[in-house]
């Protein structure tokens, strides 16, 4: 029986101290305060939670580049469309916290929408560039604008040294390195490695929603990036080698939404491999569920 509030060793047990979890904005700038005062470097990893591997290794990589780290999870309601999956967005903040318990992470900050988006906010980002480039933004209209208001928020609120992002969201990286450039955010913009289970499937929170039938099948996503990067460096011509990988994953059984190969700084659109360095880009749905994915030619 617990007789106070106050965590005992478990002998034998795991005994990592939780991280500091802040979640209003004055608790975060006293913590950041201290960290500042002590002139420690600070490394912030933005996640909405539903922590995997993949997630780890950006703390991890985080923890290489600067003494303290600060782990934010907030899932943002203005990245998802009204027809998406906000509200059954895995949750899971007491594993999350075990995980950076064990990675001795400094501080998590983990606001309320109410913390984030107050009653009368009425401020948004409109990020051009990338967030244009006619890849998720041409399905997903709203995400790059909801992601660029609220990295630009959690940028300002921790006022990190590094930031630190998955090239799995490969537009992302892009979109959020621009918009600390263009207004002037002294953030180092850092993009991480994919991390994959050992089938290839990249790690994501939401292949939490996969049947064991789709679960399956998914990894065929990747097997097509590599066959599609395999073909070109072989000379073969991009609009066939797009379309053998199209093939490839509309048979086997998902709704393709786009397989593009686009320049890998600027996400233009490239003729050959000659314009390149070239990044293959995908997005479907499998199910009720969609994937992306991305590597480099
Ligand atoms: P989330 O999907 O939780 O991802 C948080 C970070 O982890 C992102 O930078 C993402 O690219 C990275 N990540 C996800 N899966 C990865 C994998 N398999 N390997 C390596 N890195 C991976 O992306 C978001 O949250 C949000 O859009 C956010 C940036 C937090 C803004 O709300």
């Amino acid at each position: 029986m617990a007789q106070s509030g106050l965590a005992r060793p478990i002998p034998g047990g795991n005994n990592v101290a939780e991280p500091q979890v802040v979640r209003t904005l004055t608790a975060l700038r006293r913590a950041i305060g201290r960290l500042r005062a002590r002139r420690d470097t600070i490394a912030l990893v933005p996640t909405m939670g539903a922590l995997h591997p993949g997630h780890l290794a950006l703390v991890r990589l985080a923890k290489r580049r600067a003494r303290r780290v600060v782990v934010s999870i907030f899932v943002n309601p203005a990245q998802f469309a009204p027809h998406e999956d906000f509200s059954t967005y895995p949750r899971t903040l007491a594993a999350d916290l075990d995980a950076l318990a064990k990675l001795k992470v400094d501080l998590v900050w983990a606001p309320s929408v109410a913390q984030m988006y107050p009653d009368g906010f009425a401020t948004a980002i409109n990020p051009a560039g990338p967030a244009v480039a006619g890849l998720e933004d041409r399905f997903r209209p709203h995400f790059f604008g909801g992601v660029a208001t609220v990295v630009t928020k959690l940028f300002l609120q921790v006022a990190p040294d590094i930031a630190l992002f998955g090239q799995k969201d490969f537009q992302q990286l892009k979109v959020v390195t621009a918009v600390a450039r263009d207004l002037n955010i002294p953030v180092k913009v850092v993009g991480a490695p994919t991390v994959r289970e050992k089938d290839g499937l990249a790690m994501s929170s939401r292949n939490a929603y996969l049947s064991q039938a789709e679960r399956a099948r998914a990894p065929t996503l990747y097997r097509a990036l590599k066959e599609c990067a395999a073909s070109l460096r072989a000379g073969k011509p991009l609009d066939e080698a797009l379309a053998e990988g199209r093939a490839t994953i509309e048979n086997s059984g998902f709704a393709l939404d786009y397989l593009e190969a686009r320049h890998a700084e600027t996400l233009a659109p490239v003729a050959s491999l000659k314009d390149g360095p070239l990044r293959l880009l995908v997005a479907a749905k499998i199910g009720k569920t969609r994937l992306i994915d991305n590597i480099a030619v």
